[in-house]
């Protein structure tokens, strides 16, 4: 068993700690909150790519503060709709569809004189952003108005300020920045303490999925890896993660059309590519000295030979192609760098196997 405690390996999961994200919690709170329980409305745009922690900073603050309402726009068509699905839950539901937005907002207004004053959360706006003008309009004017006691936070993985109209007023905007593999390594570190047995995974495996997830700088897509690779390892009956666990967990995630670019190999480009594999099974990267080694002793098994200058052309295609990717790495004491080479997105092992196969057949 691997997996001890699952939950906090699925993306739903919201934190005890938000790591890096007290900047953007004050903010919220300074900007939003604050006034609202001083009874002023004031709206906010927050945005930034996926799995920046847009949705769970929100939640992490709902935690204490009851006066916030969450919705996400993607169950509904437009505003309007938000509105008479937000007065529902507030108690009064609405007979008929279709009440126009000074009737919505009159409701809304005796709900709030009871309630208090009330933070909407729409999550997920993108798409109603762009389309929804005129309920945009009613919703982010809506205290001056209709006198409603409503601040709205918005929240869009793209940068909506480029193409909002003026008449919205005044909007706060908050971007949540992409993580860098550090940040990636902190969060997944605390999920894998919470969620592993001890002694199934170890630092390197994390440092690993972190250097992965660092171009994208989401912690979703991390956290993701993480957990797929512990399901997979569960699966081989192993007692710990392995390096092809998170290749595995790549390909689930980014399916690999490994087969479409392996038929644009010949027989040479195979064996190297082949080469490569045998030397990762352990490791995370290989330098091209070793490559050169392995091509040569790979080579004698098949009978063939390549020299230097075609082994160094074999590996440009094949990080065309993305099937390899390389790194540049110093050598330790000495001041020269070498070529890395590494293999991120498909198990080497399931490789080796179908390029076998490939040569065989060739
Ligand atoms: N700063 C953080 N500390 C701890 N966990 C985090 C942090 N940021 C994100 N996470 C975790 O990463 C996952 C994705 O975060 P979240 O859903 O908040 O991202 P998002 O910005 O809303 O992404 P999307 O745009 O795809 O909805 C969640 O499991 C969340 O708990
Ligand atoms: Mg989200």
């Amino acid at each position: 068993m691997i997996v001890v405690n699952p939950a906090p390996l699925d993306t739903s999961y919201v934190p005890e700690k938000l790591f890096f994200r007290d900047d953007k919690i004050a903010a919220i709170q300074s900007s939003i909150l604050n006034p609202s329980s001083s009874g002023i409305s004031n709206n906010i745009i927050i945005h930034g790519a996926s799995g920046t922690g847009k949705t769970s900073t929100v939640k992490f603050l709902m935690r204490d503060n009851k006066s916030i309402i969450y919705e996400n726009a993607l169950s509904f068509k437009n505003i309007k709709a938000l509105l008479e699905h937000l007065l529902s839950r507030l108690g009064r539901p609405v007979s008929y569809r279709g009440l126009s937005f000074p009737d919505i907002f009159s409701i809304l207004n005796s709900i709030i004189s009871f309630r208090g004053n009330t933070v909407l959360v729409i999550d997920e706006g993108t798409s109603l952003l762009k389309s929804d003008t005129d309920g945009l309009y009613n919703l982010l004017r809506a205290p001056e108005i209709y006198g409603t006691s409503l601040s709205t936070i918005l929240i869009s993985m793209e940068n909506p300020f480029s193409y909002m109209e003026r008449k919205y007023g005044t909007i706060v905007e908050l971007k949540f920045n992409k993580y860098s593999g550090t940040e990636i390594y902190k969060i997944i570190s605390e999920r894998a303490a919470l969620s592993l047995e001890n002694g199934t995974y170890n630092d390197s495996i994390l440092k690993y999925i972190s250097d992965i997830s660092a171009p994208v700088g989401s912690a979703r897509f991390a956290i993701e890896l993480l957990q797929k690779a512990a399901y997979m390892a569960e699966y081989r009956l192993s007692g710990s993660i392995e390096n092809d666990d998170v290749r595995s967990a790549v390909s689930l995630i980014n399916p690999y059309i490994t087969e479409s670019k392996l038929s644009l190999l010949d027989k040479k480009e195979l064996l190297v590519l082949l080469s490569i594999c045998s030397l990762l099974g352990d490791k995370l990267s290989v330098d091209m000295h070793a490559v050169e080694n392995q091509v040569k002793l790979t080579g004698e098994s098949y009978g063939m030979t390549l020299n230097r200058p075609e082994i160094y052309r074999v590996i440009r295609k094949l990080e065309s192609l993305d099937i390899i990717s390389s790194s540049l790495q110093s050598r330790g004491n000495r001041s020269s760098v070498s070529k890395h080479i590494s293999i991120n997105d498909v198990p080497v092992s399931i490789l080796s196997i179908k390029i076998r196969d490939i040569i065989a057949r060739i």
